[in-house]
């Protein structure tokens, strides 16, 4: 797998216009942030050699190569997740090819149900930690050299971001919740029986992504910084029913405060972090 990482990213390295130090993977409704990359050059996953092909029509997917806060980003528009069938090392494998690239902080965002009774809808959560419940680690295999066999996995979300996000959102007056957020494979949301459970292990939010990219992130020792849009709410005594399109909706609602909290961290993190 390591020769075809390579061979991606020397592939992507002839086509870029810049070394990205730093990338972004945005979740459902999320795109917000996209739109706001100055945009030097995209390149669609089906044009990319070794990338994993999209199943869902109409939203292929690309990677963006721009500008974003004064630095060079790269942004994944449109990701893959478990339950579309894709194997862990296909999930994760732009994350891998993001690493030979030279990127080093990775900005993931999603959005999650929330089952810690002092949410509501629309809040931005900071992940603090995370749960793997997806039935397998994306580490399962051979080790690939970016980092050790058996990783430490203490600080995975870095404290000096969160801490610098924390200054942003009291700067600008968004409210931030912190929390654990728990990755399960869907594609089924929750049963209230579950919810409790999950609320139970130490979960604050649950969602279907970003649990498998942030492990190899920061198996490859970079930077991660987290955040979920809480979109809907398992854990209050009443079931609630949840669709996609609520979802979707929920998330837009926190799109702005969400993208200012990402570029804002995405400015400072280069200048003094
Ligand atoms: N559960 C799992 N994934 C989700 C949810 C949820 O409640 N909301 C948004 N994504």
């Amino acid at each position: 797998m390591y020769a075809k990482i390579r061979e991606t990213a020397a592939w992507l390295k002839e086509r870029i216009p810049n070394e990205p130090k730093t990338a972004i993977i945005l979740g459902t409704g999320l795109g917000h942030l996209v739109d706001r990359i100055e945009k030097l050059k995209c390149i669609p996953y089906k044009e990319i050699p070794n990338f994993p092909v999209s199943t869902v029509e109409g939203h292929a997917g690309q990677l963006i190569f721009g500008r974003l806060g004064g630095q060079d980003v790269m942004a994944m528009d449109g990701r893959f997740h478990y339950y579309e069938g894709y194997t862990m090392q296909q999930v994760t494998f732009p994350v891998r090819v993001m690493y030979e690239l030279g990127v080093r902080t990775l900005f993931v965002s999603n959005a999650a149900g929330g089952t810690n009774p002092y949410f509501s809808i629309g809040d931005i959560m900071v992940i603090t930690d995370h749960i793997n419940f997806l039935p397998e680690n994306p580490l399962h295999g051979p080790n690939v050299p970016t980092g050790p066999r058996f990783p430490d996995m203490s600080d995975v979300y870095s404290p000096e971001l969160i801490a610098e996000a924390d200054r942003v959102a009291e700067e600008y007056g968004i409210k931030l919740q912190h929390g654990v957020y728990l990755s399960t494979q869907g594609p089924t949301f929750e049963t209230p029986a579950e919810y409790r459970m999950f609320a139970r292990l130490g979960a604050d939010a649950v969602g279907m992504s970003t649990v498998p990219e942030v492990i190899v992130a920061h198996h490859c020792g970079m930077r991660c910084f987290g955040a979920s849009v809480i979109t809907d709410l398992g854990g209050t005594p009443v079931p609630v029913k949840v669709s996609h399109e609520e979802v979707q909706r929920a998330a837009q609602k926190a799109q702005p405060s969400l993208a200012i909290i990402m570029e804002e961290l995405i400015k400072r993190s280069a200048q003094k972090l």
